[in-house]
């Protein structure tokens, strides 16, 4: 565990601790019905991005006869996760500030079966016009320094009430199933506390070597795709996902 993550663990579990007397809590206690209402717009934000990619993936398959998307996750933060966030970012306590700082509270996994299909799903994704793209971070053209990849992408997605129309922040991770596969193993390394250092360390080691043979593999399946298919890409490679910001 390198000392970023050490201290962010110890902060997150400090701030889990003092919880019960967090001024969040109080806050969330006192508006509870406001909360709630908050709650069902990103859960109705998370459901209008869901579809989005669902539509996508049907008219894909109609008219390419292949499905770029293989699952769709969605999750919506918990209380106590959305407490001790608010608490490490600082945010005031309104919930307009902790909208404004906490952009993950509506998040989607986007599973695809290579690389490129990613590139192509995001286009689609972005082209469409009540879609905004507020930060996108690219970690396959970058990979973080423990080999995490994915591609990120927060974006506000209209949701249409009875008297008003609001744009909710929806965070979209798009990945391909063995950058899903090799995330999932890394956040259970994360989490363990009581391996030790020196086991530990080889570990993350480890990790950085799959991730590797992971990219190598993602990409070699992809040409193996692309030579059945007569040479053909799904998508140009150079889509610049920045175009959109
Ligand atoms: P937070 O939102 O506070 O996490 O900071 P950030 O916005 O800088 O984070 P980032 O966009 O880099 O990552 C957000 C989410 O991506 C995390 O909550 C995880 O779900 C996932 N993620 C990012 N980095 C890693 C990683 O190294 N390993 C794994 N397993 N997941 C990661
Ligand atoms: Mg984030």
């Amino acid at each position: 565990m390198n000392i970023k993550d050490y201290i962010d663990e110890k902060r997150k579990k400090k701030y889990y601790e003092e919880m019960s007397s967090d001024k969040f809590i109080r806050y969330f206690e006192k508006n509870d019905k406001e909360l709630q209402k908050l709650m069902t717009y990103y859960e109705c934000a998370m459901m209008e991005a869901e579809t989005k990619f669902k539509v996508l993936n049907s008219e894909f398959e109609l008219t390419r006869e292949y499905s770029p998307i293989e699952t769709i996750k969605s999750r919506l933060k918990t209380l106590d996760s959305l407490v001790a966030k608010s608490h490490l970012y600082k945010a005031k306590t309104s919930f307009e500030d902790i909208q404004d700082k906490i952009e993950d509270i509506a998040g989607i996994r986007v599973i695809c079966g290579f690389p490129e299909d990613i590139y192509l799903v995001a286009d689609c994704f972005l082209q469409q016009d009540d879609i905004t793209l507020i930060d996108c971070k690219d970690y396959i053209k970058n990979p973080k320094p423990n080999g995490y990849r994915s591609l990120h992408l927060i974006v506000t997605v209209p949701i249409f009430l009875e008297h008003e129309k609001r744009d909710m922040k929806v965070e979209v991770q798009l990945r391909t199933i063995a950058m899903d596969f090799w995330a999932s193993l890394e956040h259970k390394l994360k989490y363990k506390k009581e391996l030790p250092a020196d086991i530990n360390d080889r570990l993350v080691e480890e990790l950085l070597e799959c991730a590797t043979t992971s990219a190598d593999l993602d990409m070699r399946m992809q040409n193996i795709r692309r030579q059945i298919e007569g040479g053909t890409s799904h998508i140009d490679d150079a889509v610049d996902l920045q175009q959109w910001m």
